[in-house]
This record gives structure tokens, C-alpha cells and sequence, in this order.
């Protein structure tokens, strides 16, 4: 097969939610369809317990052994057309946002779950936010119909206004909670009546040309008229599905649908596949890539610690970007100037991983490794190649490393600096005393820190608190300007991991203050990894 049609097969993807809108239960259902697995809750009998937020322990433990679910791969086949999917999965807790945040700059298109009766919710609005910085393509279900909830026209609102981006329904609800009778669709022209608890896919689908055809009435009763008048309001009101508004992530396409009864689920995933774009071109500092270059290319975007504490292995998840990858060639890992041979990659079919012995662009790979790959990282074959947007983000928490024994100096900066490498913490070292002040999106990010640094690296350490709520990575072309704030800043300036120069202010106020003094200088939010 050629590496044109291995591209056009691939569907690499992430879903986004906030917790509990139904991530869990609808991923079980495409994992379902694509025959990935048999049985429902098994997905689910391995998410995180993240409700118990003192267990961090626990849900750490389970991010390890998740790993295998970290890239859920299926095939799944519509007609006689082959699709090979790449399900990435976000980590559900928020204290881990960072990580979904990266896996975000791996995929080529997003899933959005929304709960029917919550709207948008906060978490949603910031993954959104790392979507748009490379204007992921981004398909939207709307989940729990079964329920009451609110408005359909009201939540297209809701999306329109919050998260900006415009919204074309698919398919329309015909009512909700116990009246909840299914969808029309309003492209196929065929209504899905609903049907509580199915556990496969078999919905009774009507084609209903004309809205004014009298099946309709013997089907709905008196919710017919109510969807005929929603789908004239509509007409005016909402805006036609464009494919190439939502290729350019500016439109969502939008279904509805109970994720836990399995319907609208398949509808979904047709439409995905066919809409949502196979692996594209990739920015790397150099050039473009396109995906049918014969040279292998990827980057790593993420990287998983062995929770075994035997093994201090670590998995690096790569995405293919170019080219073919085959088990046991050779390829040039560029930060390090190594040539290194992948003989031992592992892909993640659901459940089980298996040895790579081919991947294609799309497809994400795991190298075991001990420590050398970092995020950020590019092999390739041979061509010099630094693959651009994966970020930093700046934290929004703050603590002071105390080491209780101040013998295991050395031991405490091989640890954070690894620890930070894999993406589990961030580290800072102040200008002014060279004290480590990590930083986090998370507060558990902390306690594993702590844990992981005891366990791993035997050094006994805790947390004093900071003065320092906010951090900037600072850049100015002005060199003497540079300087001149470093002097009268240098309490508040420190380094981090990749020696970038951070300002940690202590709160929003000064930072704006500080911005509008010293408009030379360049504040920034995130950072690429280098
Ligand atoms: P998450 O991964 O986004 O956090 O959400 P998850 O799938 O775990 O779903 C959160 C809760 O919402 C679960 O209930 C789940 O069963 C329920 N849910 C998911 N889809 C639907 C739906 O279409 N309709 C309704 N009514 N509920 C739905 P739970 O009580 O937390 O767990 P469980 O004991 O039911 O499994």
C-alpha cells in the first residue's frame, strides 16, 4: 500500500471535556464500535479516581498503568473504506492539564463533549484555548439528552459566544429527558429514534424526506410539529455545516446524542471520519513537512515515568510526522547528536501494546528509554529537523524546594531537572540564592514531585511556600534594556530547566504594572520546548 493511502486511512484525535461530561463513556463506545473492545467499563474500570484528591498516589498509579490507554488504536470501517484511528487520551484530572495540553500538539483534530444540562465549563474553555493555537479542526457532541438540560439553541449559543467558534448542527434533538425521543438528521434526512440502554449500535433509523410527510406524526405525535418548527428556526438562525470552516477550526459541526445509552455515537464517529483531516503538513523550524515524505520524522510529546519503582524506565510517546517507521532502524535523535536504533517501540492497540513493526505519519509510537528523550525532541532519519509548537505553559502555582539534606544537592537537581524533562513538574532557580521554586498547573504536581524525588532519586525534600503567584519567560532584543532590568529585578528573576529567563511576579497587579513600565521587554505565557 502506498504511503498516500496509509496517510488518507489515519484519524489522529483527542477528546475534550470537562470532567465528567461523559469522556469516559463515550471513548468505551468508539473503542466499541471500532471493536477495540468487547465489553462495556473497561475503560472506565481503569479511570483515575479523580474525585479522592488527597489519593494522589493512586491516580498517579493509575497514570502509569494507563499508559497502555494513553493511545487507543482501532481500525474501523465504513462501507468498504478503512480507517485507522488514533483515539489520544487527555488525562482527566485538571492537576495534569499540562500533559493534555501536550497531547493537544499531537493530534490532528479534537472531540469536544459537552454535558446537555452544564454548557461550557471552565476546563473545556482552556483546552479549547491550546486548540486554537493551532487551530485544531474540533467536532462536538452534545451529551446526556436523556436527561433534562438545557436548551439546544442555547447551548449553540453558549459554544458560540464562549468559546468562539461558530456551530453548525448535524442533527437536531427532538425533546429531552423523558420526552427525549432521538434526532433528526439534517443532512442524511433521517430521524434516530431514541431507545434507552442500547448497548449496540441498533437505532431505528426512519428516512423522512419531507418534514411534512405524515409519518412523522405517527412516529413523534405531537413532538412532530415541535421539531418542524425548531428545523425552520434553524434554517434561519444557524449556520450550514462548511468543511472548510471547519478545517479551519473556525466551525464546529455539532451532534447530539446520551453517550451512556450509545446513541448518536455511531453518527459521530461516520461523520468524523469522514470529515476530520488525515495526518497534514507540520511546522519544524526549517520548513514544512508533509506526511508522504519518504524520510521518518516525529516529535515527542509526551513522556509516561514506569510507576514501578524496579524499573526506572520511561516510555517516550512520539508522533509520527513523515515517512514509514520500521522496527529496528536507525534515526537521529538531533538535541543529542545520537544516532539511536528503535528496535524495542511499542503502538498501543486499547488494551495491549504490541511491538511496532511499521507506523505511518498520525501514528504515535512508544520508545523505552532511560532518561535521554525529552519533550520537545525530534528523530528523524538523517535531515537536521526541530518540530515548533510544543509549548510551555506558565504555571499558576508555586513552592520553595527545602532540602532536608543539604548533602543530596546534587542528587535534588539531577531529579528536577529530570522530573521536568518528562513535563511532571516545572523547574525555576532563582538569580538571587539559586533556590528551586518549582512551579505547576496542579497542586498535586507537587506531592509527586516530593514522592517521586524521595522514591526515585532518595533525596528527602519539601515545600516552603512563595511570594510568587505569577511567571512570564522573558525575551528582549534590546540588550542593554535586558540588563538593566535584570539588575533591578533580580529577586524576582530565575532560570528555568532550558535556562530561559523567567520573571516571577507576585500577583497580576504588579505583573501588569511591571508590563507597562518596561514595554522593551517581552512577557510570555508559554515557551517552546527547545
Ligand atoms: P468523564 O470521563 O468526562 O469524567 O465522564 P464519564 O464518562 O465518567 O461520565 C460521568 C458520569 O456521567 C458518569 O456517571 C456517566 O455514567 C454519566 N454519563 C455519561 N454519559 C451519559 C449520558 O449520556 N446520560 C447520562 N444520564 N449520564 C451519562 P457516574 O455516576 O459518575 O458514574 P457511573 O457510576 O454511572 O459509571
Amino acid at each position: 500500500m502506498s504511503l498516500q493511502s496509509e496517510i488518507e486511512k489515519r484519524r489522529t484525535f483527542g477528546i475534550i471535556s470537562h470532567p465528567d461530561a461523559g469522556k469516559t463513556t463515550l471513548t468505551e463506545k468508539l473503542l466499541m464500535f471500532g471493536g477495540a473492545i468487547q465489553m462495556a467499563g473497561a475503560v472506565k474500570a481503569r479511570k483515575a479516581t479523580r474525585h479522592a484528591t488527597s489519593d494522589w498516589m493512586k491516580i498517579e498509579q493509575e497514570r502509569g498503568i494507563s499508559v497502555a490507554s494513553s493511545v487507543m488504536k482501532f481500525n474501523y470501517k465504513i462501507d468498504k473504506k478503512d480507517f485507522e484511528i488514533n483515539l489520544l487520551d487527555t488525562p482527566g484530572h485538571q492537576d495534569f492539564s499540562e500533559d493534555t495540553y501536550r497531547v493537544l500538539t499531537a493530534v490532528d483534530s479534537a472531540m469536544m463533549v459537552i454535558d446537555s444540562g452544564k454548557g461550557v465549563e471552565p476546563q473545556t474553555e482552556k483546552l479549547m484555548e491550546v486548540c486554537r493555537m493551532r487551530n485544531t479542526p474540533i467536532v462536538t457532541f452534545i451529551n446526556k439528552l436523556d436527561r433534562e438540560g438545557l436548551e439546544p439553541l442555547d447551548i449553540l449559543a453558549d459554544i458560540e459566544e464562549k468559546l468562539q467558534i461558530e456551530c453548525a448542527p448535524m442533527t437536531w434533538p427532538i425533546g429531552m429527558g423523558k420526552s427525549f425521543k432521538g434526532v433528526y438528521n439534517l443532512y442524511k434526512k433521517e430521524l434516530n429514534l431514541f431507545k434507552a440502554g442500547s448497548e449496540t449500535a441498533d437505532i431505528k433509523v426512519v428516512h423522512i424526506e419531507d418534514l411534512n410527510d405524515p409519518k412523522l406524526d405517527e412516529l413523534l405525535g405531537p413532538q412532530a410539529d415541535e421539531l418542524r418548527d425548531n428545523i425552520e428556526l434553524l434554517e434561519g438562525a444557524a449556520d450550514p455545516f462548511d468543511l472548510e470552516h471547519f478545517l479551519a477550526g473556525s466551525q464546529s459541526p455539532v451532534f447530539f446524542g446520551s453517550a451512556v445509552n450509545n446513541f448518536g455515537v455511531k453518527e459521530l464517529l461516520d461523520a468524523f471520519c469522514e470529515f476530520a483531516p488525515h495526518p497534514g503538513p507540520r511546522k519544524a523550524v526549517e520548513r514544512a513537512v508533509n506526511p508522504d515524505e519518504k524520510d521518518f520524522s516525529g516529535f515527542c510529546f509526551k513522556i509516561q515515568a514506569n510507576m514501578d519503582p524496579a524499573h526506572r524506565d520511561r516510555i517516550a510517546f512520539f508522533r509520527i510526522c513523515s515517512g514509514k517507521f520500521e522496527k529496528g532502524m536507525s534515526v537521529r535523535h538531533h538535541r543529542i547528536n545520537k544516532d539511536v536504533k528503535i528496535a524495542n517501540a511499542v503502538i498501543f492497540m486499547s488494551q495491549d501494546r504490541a511491538h511496532v513493526e511499521e507506523a505511518y505519519a498520525g501514528d504515535i509510537i512508544g520508545i523505552h528509554n532511560h532518561g535521554t528523550i525529552k519533550i520537545g525532541d525530534t528523530f528523524t532519519t538523517k535531515e537536521q529537523l526541530k518540530f515548533t509548537g510544543i509549548p510551555n505553559f506558565a504555571p499558576e502555582l508555586f513552592r520553595r524546594v527545602r532540602l532536608k539534606d543539604p548533602m543530596k544537592r546534587k542528587q535534588l537537581h539531577k531529579g528536577l531537572i529530570q522530573l521536568s524533562e518528562e513535563g511532571a513538574v516545572q523547574v525555576f532557580k532563582t538569580n538571587l540564592g539559586g533556590d528551586y521554586i518549582l512551579g505547576a498547573v496542579g497542586v498535586l504536581q507537587f506531592d509527586v514531585t516530593v514522592a517521586r524525588l524521595n522514591a526515585e532519586y532518595k533525596v528527602d525534600a519539601d515545600y516552603v511556600g512563595t511570594d510568587f503567584q505569577i511567571a512570564r519567560w522573558i525575551t528582549c532584543d534590546d540588550e542593554k534594556k535586558l540588563a538593566e532590568f535584570t539588575r533591578l529585578f533580580d529577586s524576582a528573576l530565575a532560570e528555568d530547566a532550558d535556562g530561559f529567563l523567567a520573571y516571577l511576579a507576585p500577583s497580576a497587579w504588579k505583573l501588569n504594572y511591571t508590563e507597562e513600565q518596561w514595554p522593551e521587554i517581552t512577557f510570555h505565557k508559554t515557551r517552546e520546548h527547545i
